[in-house]
């Protein structure tokens, strides 16, 4: 396929080419677009076998739900039921930005879009480049992260060329995302809030508008995955080639520890990726990338870090563990899975 690419520069924003783009979506094509938390292969939402294009371009299972991303606030009326009050809080004090409710679908929803269940999650990004296509295109627009299935989400230009060039219509480069990992996804269709997916707004941020908040407890277990309620949780997810461990504990036991494990690797020829805070850099051997200072930082950076130990192509990654509190939750969240749930305790 013949992708038209459009290169947009965040601050002098060319209408007319975003245009061309949301043309293609009206017309029932997939569209790449950047967003505040990682990159979105979009496709009109109510347009079946505009979403089926989706599926097939990412080679995503198809039980597996979509975001439905929306405009304005107005549109939730005419996709959902059952907008509760709660819902309505939440939607004033995080939209636009990068949280997604969900909410029990009206039948203008296909079930391609819903894949199978009778709700819908919706979103409305912040991204000014989003935001105009979305408008551009008048009509909802289904977008996972734009990535293969099971690969980690793109959040830098790059990652979407060179992964998805050829097979979408159109692919709208617009720099790096600000989050660097996927929205919040909660669930607004049960009594008490359920956090499905932990992302940059956290379970704190939350309890400051609606008093109670629960995480789904399946997330944290390996054993449990299998029942995550989100289903996009359940699968294998953000995985480079490389074997991923996490080594967690004290430090200095830390270091040491992922050091030894990195020479012993060296004599067996297996090449080793150290991910790390970037203040302990210095300490480490091997291929050592630091994810950043801050969390946030950690959190923007991740997804590209893998990537980047599969371009220099390590056979094993250690990264060290992170607290989980605030977005730190999302974080040790995507890491686990990427890691497949092998933590080493030291
Ligand atoms: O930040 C984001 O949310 C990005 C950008 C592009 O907006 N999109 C994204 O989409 O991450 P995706 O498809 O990669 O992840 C959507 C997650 C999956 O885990 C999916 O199972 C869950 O949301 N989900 C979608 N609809 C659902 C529903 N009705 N009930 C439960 N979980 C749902
Ligand atoms: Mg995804």
């Amino acid at each position: 396929m013949k992708t038209i690419i459009s290169k947009i520069d965040m601050n002098n924003i060319d209408l007319e080419e975003l245009k061309k783009q949301a043309k293609l979506l009206r017309e029932g094509k997939t569209v790449i677009f950047p967003t505040e938390t990682v990159y979105g292969l979009g496709a009109n939402a109510l347009d079946e076998s505009a979403v089926k294009k989706i599926y097939e371009a990412k080679g995503r299972p198809s039980d597996n739900p979509l975001i439905v991303h929306i405009y304005d606030k107005s549109e939730v009326y005419d996709l959902a039921k059952d907008v509760s009050e709660k819902a309505e809080v939440i939607m004033d004090k995080f939209w636009p930005g990068p949280i997604t409710i969900i909410l029990n679908k009206k039948d203008i929803v296909p079930k391609t879009t819903s894949g199978g269940l009778d709700t819908v999650a919706i979103r409305m990004p912040s991204h000014k480049i989003a935001r105009e296509i979305i408008k551009e295109a008048g009509v909802p627009i289904a977008a996972p992260s734009a990535n293969i299935s099971g690969r980690p989400s793109p959040t830098k230009a790059n990652h979407v060329y060179e992964e998805m060039n050829g097979r979408v219509s159109g692919i709208v480069l617009g720099g790096d995302s600000n989050f660097g990992l996927e929205s919040t996804v909660l669930d607004l269709t049960v009594d008490i809030p359920m956090i499905l997916r932990p992302g940059s707004i956290t379970k704190e941020d939350l309890e400051k508008v609606i008093n109670e908040v629960t995480i789904d407890p399946s997330l944290s277990k390996k054993e449990d995955n299998k029942k995550a309620k989100a289903p996009g949780m359940k699968y294998t997810h953000y995985a480079p080639n490389a074997d991923v461990y996490i080594v967690s504990g004290d430090e200095d036991k830390v270091i040491d520890r992922i050091n030894n494990m990195t020479e012993d690797n060296s004599k067996n020829n297996i090449k080793t990726g150290v991910m790390c805070i970037s203040k302990n850099k210095k300490q480490y051997i091997g291929e050592v990338i630091a994810l950043g200072d801050s969390l946030e930082e950690v959190g923007s950076n991740l997804f590209d870090v893998l990537r980047e130990m599969d371009k220099r192509n390590v056979d094993i990654i250690y990264s060290e563990a992170f607290p989980t509190e605030g977005v730190g939750q999302a974080i040790m969240n995507r890491l686990l899975k990427s890691a497949g749930y092998k933590v080493i305790e030291v």
